[in-house]
C-alpha cells in the first residue's frame, strides 16, 4: 500500500493540479470500456459527491490479471498522472499506472448496479447504502450539521453536558420509555403481584432516556448555559416518516432566560445551522435540490432570511378554526396540535416557521412554568413547513409550590423527583430550554422525505436489525 502518495478525491478535485504521481483508494462506481484499449472508471471515495475519472490503458502493468476483478463495487487503489481533464464537470483525471483491487464485487451478487435505486429498497441493505450518491451526501450533511450545533454553542460559552442514558425518571410523562433489567423473563421475581426491582441490577425499575432535560436543568442552575446531544429512545408506536425509536436531540438549558429568551435562541440557532450548511454542504445540497426535492435550497433561504411568526396557542386555534379546511383531527381549544394543523399554519397560512407558545397546562407536562391565568404554561414548539415539530421548549417552573402541586396533579410520586425540588429549594433560578430533533432537522436540511433515511441505522418499531 502506497500511503505517503494517498489523496482523497475531493482534496484533489478542490485544487484541480496536475501531478506526476499521486495514489487514490476507493471504490469504482462505475466502468466503461473503450475499442482503443482503454477504460474508464469513476472513483468515489466518500470525501465529497463528485467521482474522480481514472483512463487506463490496457496494456499497463498486470491489468488482465485484475480486470476481471474491476467491477461496479470493487475496492481499488489506484496510482497515476493527474492531467488536465477535457471532459466537462471535472478539472483533472488521472491516468492510471497501476492498480491494485482491494476486493472485488461480483456483479452477479452486489446488489447496487443502477444508478437509481428506491429508498425502500436500499432500507433492505442498510449496510451497503452508504455507498450510493444519496446517503454519502446525506452523512456528509449529518456530520457537518453535528460540528455547527457543537460550533454554536460553544462560541457562546454553553458547556456540553453528558447526561444519563440510563435513568429512572420519565422526563416526558408519557410513560413511553424502554426498560432496562438483567432480570430473566422466564423468572421474573414477584412479590404481591408486583416485579420485584430490588433484585433488579439496580435495585429499581431503570429505563433508557426520553430526554437529558431534567440532568440538564441540575448543571444549568450551576454553571448557567449548558446542551446535550446525545441519543434518546421512545417506544411510542408511531409508524409515521418523523418518528424513531432512538433519535438524536439537541437539548441546551439556560439559567436567567425566560421564554421569550428561549425561542430567540431557538431562531438564532436554526438561522445559524441553515446558513452554515449552505455555506459548507453546497454541493450536497445541489444534489439533493436537483435529485430529491426541487424546492429545498429556496425553503432553506425562507427559513434563513426571515424572522419566525410567533403566535401564541389560543391565537393558533383561532386561526385553525376560522379556516373551513377540512382537518381529519378537529380542532377546539386545549386540543393536541397534529402536524395536519401545523402544516397548515407553517405552510399555507404563515408560509414560513412558525413558533406557537403559551400552550393548555393539561397537555404539556409537569415541569413547565404556568402562567399567571393558570390555564397555560411558558411552552413554545417550533414549526417548519413540510416537516411541522422540529423543536419543543418551555420556560420551566422555578417555584417550589407551584412546581409541587403541578406535580401532584399529574400523579407524580414527589419522592422520586426530590432532587428535582432541590433545585427549587436551594438558590432556584428562571430558566428556560429547548429540544431539537437532530434526524428533523436533518430531513428538512436534505428534504428526504422519510426519517429512516437521514440517520445510519434506524431503529423503528419491529425494527431493530440491520
Ligand atoms: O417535544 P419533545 O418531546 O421535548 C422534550 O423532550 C423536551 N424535554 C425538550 C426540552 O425542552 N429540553 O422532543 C423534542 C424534539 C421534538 O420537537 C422533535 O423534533 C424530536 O425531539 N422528537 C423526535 N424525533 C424523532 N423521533 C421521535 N420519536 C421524536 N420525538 C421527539
Ligand atoms: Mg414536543
Amino acid at each position: 500500500m502506497n500511503k505517503t502518495k494517498r489523496r482523497k478525491i475531493k482534496v484533489i478535485l478542490q485544487q484541480g493540479k496536475e501531478q506526476d504521481e499521486v495514489v487514490i483508494m476507493g471504490w469504482v462506481r462505475t466502468r466503461r470500456d473503450s475499442k482503443g484499449g482503454f477504460s474508464f472508471l469513476e472513483i468515489n471515495d466518500g470525501s465529497c459527491l463528485k467521482n474522480l475519472q481514472v483512463i487506463t490503458d490496457h496494456s499497463i502493468d498486470s491489468f488482465d490479471s485484475i480486470s476481471g476483478k474491476l467491477h461496479t463495487g470493487s475496492c481499488v487503489s489506484i496510482t497515476g498522472k493527474l492531467v488536465q481533464s477535457p471532459g466537462k464537470g471535472q478539472s483533472v483525471e488521472l491516468q492510471a499506472k497501476s492498480i491494485e483491487v482491494y476486493g472485488e464485487a461480483d456483479p452477479n451478487q452486489y446488489p447496487l448496479q443502477k444508478k437509481h435505486h428506491s429508498f425502500e429498497f436500499l432500507r433492505e441493505i442498510s449496510h451497503l447504502r452508504p455507498r450510493t450518491n444519496t446517503f454519502g451526501a446525506v452523512m456528509r450533511v449529518r456530520n457537518r450539521l453535528s460540528y455547527s450545533i457543537h460550533k454554536f454553542f460553544q462560541d457562546r460559552g454553553f458547556v456540553y453536558l453528558h447526561t444519563p442514558i440510563i435513568t429512572t425518571n420519565d422526563c416526558e410523562g408519557a410513560g413511553e420509555m424502554f426498560q432496562v433489567t438483567t432480570l430473566k423473563p422466564d423468572s421474573i421475581p414477584m412479590v404481591d403481584g408486583k416485579v420485584d426491582y430490588t433484585q433488579d441490577f439496580f435495585g429499581e425499575k431503570t429505563c433508557l432516556t426520553v430526554s437529558g432535560q431534567l440532568e440538564g436543568e441540575v448543571y444549568a442552575l450551576a454553571l448557567s448555559e449548558i446542551y446535550t446531544f446525545g441519543p434518546t429512545f421512545r417506544a411510542e408506536n408511531s409508524n409515521t416518516s418523523r418518528h424513531l425509536s432512538e433519535f438524536w436531540m439537541v437539548e441546551p438549558e439556560m439559567a436567567f432566560y425566560d421564554l421569550e429568551d428561549d425561542m430567540n435562541l431557538a431562531e438564532d440557532f436554526l438561522h445559524y445551522l441553515f446558513k452554515d450548511v449552505l455555506e459548507h454542504c453546497s454541493e450536497d445540497l445541489e444534489f439533493f435540490n436537483k435529485q430529491i426535492d426541487k424546492t429545498i435550497l429556496e425553503r432553506h433561504q425562507n427559513i434563513t432570511e426571515k424572522e419566525f411568526e410567533r403566535i401564541t396557542y389560543t391565537d393558533a386555534i383561532h386561526i385553525l378554526e376560522k379556516s373551513n379546511k377540512k382537518f381529519t383531527y378537529s380542532v377546539e381549544w386545549g386540543c393536541n396540535l397534529q402536524s395536519e394543523h401545523e402544516r397548515y399554519l407553517s405552510e399555507e397560512v404563515f408560509k414560513k416557521a412558525v413558533v406557537i407558545y403559551d400552550y393548555p397546562e393539561e397537555i404539556k407536562p409537569f415541569y413547565m412554568k404556568v402562567n399567571d391565568n393558570g390555564k397555560t404554561v411558558r411552552a413554545m414548539d417550533v414549526l417548519l413547513p413540510k416537516l411541522g415539530e422540529i423543536i419543543g421548549g418551555s420556560q420551566r417552573e422555578d417555584d417550589y409550590g407551584s412546581l409541587l402541586k403541578r406535580m401532584q396533579s399529574k400523579n407524580l410520586e414527589s419522592e422520586d423527583y426530590d432532587w428535582y425540588l432541590d433545585l427549587r429549594r436551594f438558590g432556584s433560578a428562571p430558566h428556560s430550554g429547548f429540544g431539537l430533533g437532530f434526524e428533523r432537522l436533518v430531513q428538512f436540511v436534505t428534504g428526504v422525505e422519510n426519517i429512516r433515511d437521514v440517520i445510519p441505522f434506524p431503529r423503528t418499531p419491529k425494527h431493530a436489525r440491520f
